[in-house]
């Protein structure tokens, strides 16, 4: 904001930006300003993902995203393009239609957990350490019930440094265990490198374990992931073993997706 504007100025800009009005639905539930503030803050911009209302019937699967990596580089004899996630996310997406037509494989309507568009804060309490005076921000309880909602959970991740990158972790720790649980996840790693992000993988197996959402046995790692998919997200034909790959790793997740609903559904 400029020094130099007048009070005229920012009351205008004020206004304009419905901050008045904000303020007051905002102390409607609590008496603390800055609460109400902190939960203005946290309820701003970022799109809520939501299965479609017709899903009877499907599955409903979650992606999660674990970049959120959003410039080319500049260095090198090659620059790399803005995160190569989306060239999986768009290739395990036509895998998943397909399979969607085949009557051999089980049916998912799709939401996708993207930490660039959710555009959540460094994590400083989960949903449910929220409470009493000060709820939950109405962001999180949203989020959260379509976390809860959704039957199986697949991650699209690269490895940072050996492990889990930040906006992935980040993102699945705002929700306690209790949304996760009985229900199976599936989880492929891909990396600029020939390692394509297997370490990722081994370090969320303890953490999916945690989470209650155990991770099937079959987990899919990409190498040199932008050689492997264009930008579109083809597989060049050369590398025809990835798409059988996923759909191994798939079918596992039909089976737990299908028995834990079941289950679900039987101890209602
Ligand atoms: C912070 C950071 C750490 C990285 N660490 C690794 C690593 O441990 N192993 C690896 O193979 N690639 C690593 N890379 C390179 C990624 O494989 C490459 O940037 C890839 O495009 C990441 O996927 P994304 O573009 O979807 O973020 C790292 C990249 C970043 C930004």
């Amino acid at each position: 904001m400029s020094a130099s504007w007048t009070d005229e100025q920012l009351l205008r800009c004020l206004k304009d930006h419905g901050v008045a009005e904000k303020m007051a639905n905002a102390m409607e539930t609590t008496s603390d300003p800055a609460i109400a503030i902190r939960r203005i803050l946290s309820e701003s911009s970022g799109s809520i993902p939501s299965f479609r209302a017709n899903s009877d019937g499907k599955f409903k699967l979650m992606i999660f995203l674990g970049s959120a990596r959003n410039h080319r580089t500049y260095w090198g004899p090659h620059s790399l393009p803005p995160r190569s996630g989306d060239r999986v996310l768009q290739w395990a997406q036509g895998l998943i239609e397909q399979r969607n037509a085949d009557d051999n494989c089980g049916t998912y309507d799709v939401v996708v957990m993207d930490p660039r568009e959710l555009d959540l804060p460094i994590l400083d309490q989960p949903t449910y350490y929220y409470g009493g005076p000060e709820p939950a921000p109405d962001k999180l309880v949203k989020l959260q019930a379509v976390v809860e909602a959704a039957d199986a959970y697949l991650i699209i991740t690269p490895e940072y440094n050996h492990t889990i990158p930040p906006a992935l972790k980040n993102t699945m720790d705002f929700f306690g265990c209790s949304k996760y649980a009985n229900k199976p996840s599936a989880v492929l790693t891909y990396s600029m490198t020939e390692w394509g992000g297997v370490r990722a993988g081994v370090a969320l197996r303890p953490m999916l374990g945690e989470l209650g959402c155990l991770m099937v046995s079959y987990s899919l790692a990409i190498p040199k992931v932008n050689q492997v998919l264009d930008e579109h997200g083809v597989l060049g034909d050369e590398h025809a073993e990835y798409g059988n790959k996923f759909g191994k790793m798939m079918g596992q997740l039909d089976w737990y997706a299908e028995r834990t609903r079941a289950h679900r559904d039987a101890s209602v």
